[in-house]
């Protein structure tokens, strides 16, 4: 795949939607049907960490907006399994309903399939590898909230090595050295939290 030139200056955008009108439909959208600690406490760091990174790395921040935005849509209306598959098809009809040129739906379509780091699907453009690591930097932002969400496991024991194992899992994914470097020390800090803990399970 190549990468995609998503610079300010290469919007190419059909019609007469501009991009500007499109994220607010879309963030709407989105905000709507996500359950709200989902949109608060996912997305919306999501969104704070691809925009970053996007600065970082010089690529068009609305783009990287618009496609953290729609990274998990998949998951939202049908569920966490395949939600790259489902996502993909999703987040295509979204795209061409606002008619987004094809070279940028292709660019976020990818960074959709890519985004998850269980999958065998790596993300090949720079916009890939954005949603990628900007998805486990907003793991965390929100430690505490994979207890609530997870609070179906049981027992205690059960929650703490699913978070523990996603943390782990997630400083895996985050593959760019800038991204690391933005969360070593709150990484860190989670670490030496949770193995504090591991030492009584
Ligand atoms: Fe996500």
């Amino acid at each position: 795949m190549k990468n995609i030139n998503t610079t300010k200056s290469s919007l190419l955008l059909k019609g007469h939607f501009c991009m500007n009108k499109i994220l607010n439909k879309v963030r709407y959208l989105v905000k709507d049907q996500f359950e709200e600690t989902n949109w608060k406490y996912h997305i919306v760091p999501c969104i704070k960490y691809a925009k970053k990174l996007a600065k970082i790395f010089k690529i068009n921040e609305e783009v990287a907006e618009l496609a953290a935005l729609l990274h998990d849509i998949g998951r939202l209306k049908f569920g966490k399994r395949d939600h790259h598959i489902t996502g993909v098809v999703e987040a295509e009809k979204i795209l061409k309903k606002y008619k987004v040129s094809q070279n940028i739906i292709d660019d976020i379509l990818h960074a959709i399939e890519s985004h998850r780091g269980s999958i065998n699907i790596s993300p090949k453009t720079m916009l890939a590898k954005i949603i990628a690591n900007a998805d486990a930097m907003a793991h965390f932002d929100m430690l505490p909230i994979f207890f609530y969400w997870r609070a179906d496991k049981k027992t205690f024991e059960k929650t703490f090595l699913w978070v523990d194992n996603k943390m782990k899992r997630g400083w895996k994914k985050m593959t760019l050295p800038e991204a690391q470097e933005i969360m070593k020390k709150k990484y860190e800090s989670i670490r030496l939290l949770l193995d504090s803990v591991r030492g009584y399970i």
